[in-house]
């Protein structure tokens, strides 16, 4: 292995007990911040994700709760309770798990949400933020991997960044982010033609496919930042990323395992922006 691995726990550890420190000072001063999740259905990985970010509330002084939904409700009832939410002074932050069932639509769910208590970033307003290089909130997931670059001392500005996959929760947030710090961004889809062309070319590579091992060592550069924010299930129950990690890790100059890389950075941002949601807040008061 020559690759450096990029510790997503070990950042993980050290950005939430900073936070920690400021959702503490808050609630000395009467206000512990304080999250909404929702979620409809029950999809096995969905209700996983859904603990695994009350726990982390908790864990860092953040008020949480989870409002569970049947996939047969309408969507008229989601976005009452998130109304009701968007009036309550204990919650700072309010997150709709995806996905959704087919007869919802998501825009309109998230269109909902009141834009200060949109903390996973994926309301128009902050979309539109974020493209324009003004985040407020901005999408937890590639606001992970920027944190990781930056906590390796990986340049940005002037490379050759190469995102595969363009989803609105990570690939585009996640191109724009890479332009903003002054990256020649590539985005490619399952329909780029001659895709190991593109990403050979990649100094840093963010890989969000959903294709266990997608990323062979012959796809990737010598000396490459390789992002692999892939999570897949093997049918042995092991977790594989959508990057061969045995074959780039001796390519690669920087690589993220799975699990420990980008996933427990994702949670943290939601626990970073829902503190700064409620430090938001009472800045207003
Ligand atoms: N499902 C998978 N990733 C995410 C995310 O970042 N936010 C929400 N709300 N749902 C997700």
């Amino acid at each position: 292995m020559s690759a450096k691995i990029m510790d997503g726990n070990m950042l993980a550890r050290e950005m939430r007990a900073e936070w920690k420190g400021r959702a503490q000072h808050l609630a000395e001063r009467g206000m512990q911040p304080g999250l909404a999740v929702i979620i409809v259905g029950d999809d096995p990985a969905s209700r996983i994700y859904v603990r695994n970010k009350a726990k982390a509330c908790g864990e860092t002084g953040i008020y949480s709760e989870i409002h569970e939904f049947p996939d047969s409700v309408s969507q008229d009832d989601v976005i009452q309770r998130i109304q009701e939410l968007n009036g309550d002074i204990r919650i700072h932050g309010i997150l709709v798990q995806l996905p959704l069932p087919p007869h919802f639509e998501s825009v309109k769910v998230f269109a909902s949400i009141a834009a200060e208590k949109d903390v996973d970033g994926f309301h128009l307003s902050n979309v539109g933020a974020l493209a324009t290089g003004n985040a407020v909130f901005p999408p937890c997931t590639p606001h992970g991997v920027m944190h990781l670059l930056r906590r390796y001392g990986i340049p940005i500005e002037g490379q050759h960044a190469v995102v595969v996959g363009r989803s609105n929760i990570v690939g585009k947030p996640m191109a724009l982010m890479l332009l903003q710090k002054g990256a020649t961004v590539t985005i490619c889809t399952s329909k780029t033609r001659d895709l190991a062309a593109h990403t050979r070319r990649a100094d840093i590579l963010v890989v969000a496919a959903g294709k266990p091992r997608m990323i062979t060592a012959d796809m990737v550069k010598v000396g490459a930042t390789v992002i692999d924010v892939g999570i897949n299930r093997l049918p042995d129950g092991r977790l594989t990323g959508d990057v061969d990690f045995d074959s780039v890790s001796e390519k690669a100059g920087h690589i993220t395992p799975v699990p420990g890389g980008v996933g427990p950075m994702t949670i943290t941002m939601l626990l970073c922006n829902t503190i700064e949601a409620a430090e938001r807040a009472q800045a207003r008061n």
